[in-house]
């Protein structure tokens, strides 16, 4: 072999080498790269909807789960619950629900869904300054909200009342309804919050 193949042949060698290690290296750019727009597992569990099994609720019991790091509630209302949930509308700040504090589908005195009207989902956040209210599901005195108390919840902070479908009283530091997240029923005994897709 001349000195002048034996040159040539080196160059191939080392142009060859340079693709190589510069194919490698755009490979290990492009991963990271490509990782850094596709959603953290922790972005996705924050933000994905949330399966709640209804039946194992008891009438008359709430449970607390949570949605977007909120606390959001599941209520099964009794046939008594909702018989009273018509009997205050005078007292109401916005008996109809004209402030869209809700979907669509819940813009009625009970605040759900039809499928299940006495089931209610609601967020649990005062809409005043965001505390979080207590439960007072009980009717009547016993709770230490009054005899005339048909159930609902009091916001400790300021004092705010919410009747059975998170309806604010008048008179309460509290602007408006609570929150009624999008919802769904995926079967009659299975919701899920935070998805009202198909169906809606
Ligand atoms: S935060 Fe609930 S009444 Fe003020």
């Amino acid at each position: 072999m001349s000195q002048n193949e034996v040159d040539r042949s080196k160059r191939r060698f080392l142009i060859a080498a340079t693709t190589a290690v510069g194919g490698v290296a755009a490979a290990g750019v492009a991963v990271p790269f490509l990782a850094s727009w596709l959603p953290s597992q922790r972005a996705k569990a924050a933000g994905a909807p949330v399966e709640v099994d209804i039946s194992k609720i008891e009438p008359g019991m709430i449970v607390n789960v949570g949605w977007r790091g909120k606390p959001v509630w599941v209520v099964n209302r009794t046939k008594e619950m909702m018989d009273l949930l018509v009997k205050h509308d005078g007292k109401l700040s916005d008996p109809k629900c004209e402030v869209p504090q809700q979907p669509e589908y819940c813009k009625n005195a009970a605040r759900s869904r039809k499928e299940h009207a006495n089931i209610l989902v609601a967020v649990g956040i005062c809409t005043h300054l965001g505390c979080s209210p207590s439960e007072k599901l009980k009717a009547g005195a016993e709770g230490g909200m009054g005899d005339d108390w048909h159930g609902g919840f009091f916001c400790p902070c300021h004092g705010s009342r919410f009747d059975l479908s998170g309806r604010v009283f008048a008179g309460s530091p509290a602007p408006i309804n609570l929150e009624i997240p999008p919802y769904k029923y995926l079967s009659d005994s299975r919701i899920l919050v935070g998805d009202d897709s198909k169906g809606a």
